[in-house]
């Protein structure tokens, strides 16, 4: 996911001198907290709300239910309670808010004040959590973890993309992926451990965030400004002298031009957010808005965030079902790598239209096997079936890191022209973070309604999503993300008609700016990345 401002320091496949120095080594640790953070949040909850002295304190009437046992109960609607479900989905709602105010502190402050500020909120929500003795610190806990994401998410990969040498970006994009993977299972493994401990396993869960909540806030305070920030305040011998300490060379004279005249032209983009949505950015912005939606439509969060719950609302119990996320999290882990090799190489789509194909086939087989196992009120799932399930689950998750997880974040920050690209990735997180709050507040209401045809209902999405990567998502592989307009968007078939030069608006609003067309303007755009 990274960032885009005009991050873009490689230009028509330029490559500046840079070698790889303890500063950027640094970065990537960075982005190994920042990740991490995001992916123990989305983890953890799962765990702990299966653990019953957690359920006995802030939810005594799931608690009660699911004490009960399993014939005066519906099965499927064990944990179907607002508060719960308010509990999860409270995160991404206080992130989508945040990450309106983070688009203006990545531009002022800058983008490392920006970490500091998600680590300190990441630290005081970790507390909450831990020292909750009520439902009400517990949800503002919550809250407050949900505005360090909403920072973190727009500032660490937006710091990584700008301070990383060229030839590495696009590794250390899908890295940001793979440390949200790691997180993820972290808390998997956490919770299996605490959740034998009586009474405060839950506080020590909850409490563990705060390892990459410390070390993300450190690396803040340890690690400089970027060099494109520093220029973008017009704090220009400071942007220089960074730029030479991180690339590790003292001739950085074509790199620092590049961004002196990536700065100048970015500012000419008066209004971003109005360019936009004019029409000749119609195409990127509807793939920038489809992607993060489709992504959490394929309803993996349905999984990340209620594994255990799911588990154990098919009969598995607490520990099996535990242990079956634990499983699922490193499935996920080592498939985001299959996707880090091939990426490149295989290119984007076939990614996505493999990865369709299993998804599709794995869901329609779990509707199949609950729908004629699991009843309203009891199961008898064999072993059989209930291993059976956890395989499909695997096949699933691993079609989707090995896809929508890390693409769905790294097409919307490639497909941009440099004025728009930072107000697109703006737009791409918050769409990511709506749907990850609308499922994560649905999806146990959605279980006890719909039962086993859940996997259907995602099934269908991820019918419809592949469709529409088939016929109008184009291939981005290997193409300069410079030259994006020219070779992709101009070429495709049906996006094209929007890059008619005839309608086409000047690229800056309000019909001029320094006198320039869109045409010399793209021109000079052009020169920009000529330069070196
Ligand atoms: C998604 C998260 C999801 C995670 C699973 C990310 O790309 O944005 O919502 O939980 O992948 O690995």
């Amino acid at each position: 996911m990274a960032g885009g401002g005009f991050a873009a320091a490689s230009a028509n496949g330029v490559e500046f001198e840079a070698k790889i120095t303890p500063i950027v080594i640094i970065s990537c640790i960075m982005t190994a907290t920042g990740g991490l953070m995001f992916g123990y949040d989305i983890g953890v909850t799962g765990g702990v709300t299966t653990m019953p002295d957690f359920l006995e304190k802030f939810f005594p009437v799931v608690h009660r239910r699911v004490e009960a046992g399993v014939d005066k109960n519906k099965y499927y609607c064990k944990y179907d309670n607002q508060g719960l479900q308010l509990y999860k989905s409270s995160l991404y709602l206080a992130g989508l808010t945040a990450t309106l105010f983070a688009s203006y502190t990545t531009r002022r402050p800058g983008r490392r004040q920006t970490m500091l500020i998600a680590g300190v909120f990441f630290i005081i929500g970790v507390a909450l959590n831990a020292g909750a003795q009520d439902l009400d610190m517990l949800i503002a806990g919550r809250i407050l973890l949900g505005c360090g994401v909403g920072f973190a998410n727009q500032a660490v990969p937006l710091f990584l993309s700008e301070i990383a040498p060229t030839r590495i970006r696009g590794g250390l994009n899908i890295l940001f992926q793979l440390n949200i993977t790691f997180g993820i299972l972290f808390a998997n493994l956490v919770n299996y451990g605490t959740a034998k401990i009586k009474g405060w396993g839950w506080r020590l869960s909850l409490g563990m965030a705060g390892v990459p909540a410390l070390l993300l806030t450190v690396g803040a305070l340890l690690v400089t400004e970027t060099p494109n920030s520093l220029v973008e305040r017009g704090r220009l011998d400071e942007g220089k002298a960074v730029l030479r300490s991180i690339r590790g060379t003292h001739y950085v004279e074509p790199e620092f031009a590049y961004l002196l005249e990536a700065s100048r032209l970015a500012k000419e983009v008066k209004h971003p957010f109005r360019h936009l949505f004019q029409r000749r950015n119609r195409p990127q912005l509807v793939v920038a808005l489809a992607l993060p939606m489709f992504q959490q439509c394929t309803g993996i969060n349905a999984i990340m965030f209620y594994a255990p719950v799911l588990f154990d609302t098919l009969g598995f119990g607490s520990d099996a079902s535990l242990y079956s996320a634990v499983v699922t999290g490193a499935v996920n882990v080592l498939s985001t790598l299959v996707s880090i090799y091939s990426v490149d190489k295989v290119g984007r789509r076939v990614l996505f239209l493999e990865a369709g194909v299993q998804m599709f086939f794995s869901q329609v087989v779990i509707a199949i096997v609950l729908g004629t196992n699991v009843t309203d009120h009891s199961t008898n799932i064999s072993r059989g079936f209930a291993v059976l399930v956890v395989v499909m689950i695997c096949t699933y998750v691993a079609a989707f890191a090995w896809s929508w997880g890390p693409l769905g974040w790294l097409i919307p920050s490639e497909i941009f022209p440099l004025g728009t690209r930072s107000a697109g990735q703006s737009v791409a997180v918050c769409v990511n973070l709506l749907f990850t709050f609308i499922i994560a507040q649905a999806f146990l209401s959605m279980l006890c309604h719909f039962k086993f045809g859940i996997f259907i209902f995602f099934s269908a999405w991820v019918l419809i999503m592949s469709v529409f990567v088939m016929f109008l998502l184009p291939e981005t592989k290997n193409v300069p993300i410079e030259e994006m307009t020219e070779r992709v968007w101009k070429k495709h078939w049906f996006w094209g008609r929007f890059m008619d030069d005839h309608n086409d608006q000047v690229l800056v609003s309000g019909g001029k700016s320094n006198g320039k067309t869109k045409v010399e303007a793209e021109e000079s755009e052009k020169e920009v990345v000529n330069k070196p």
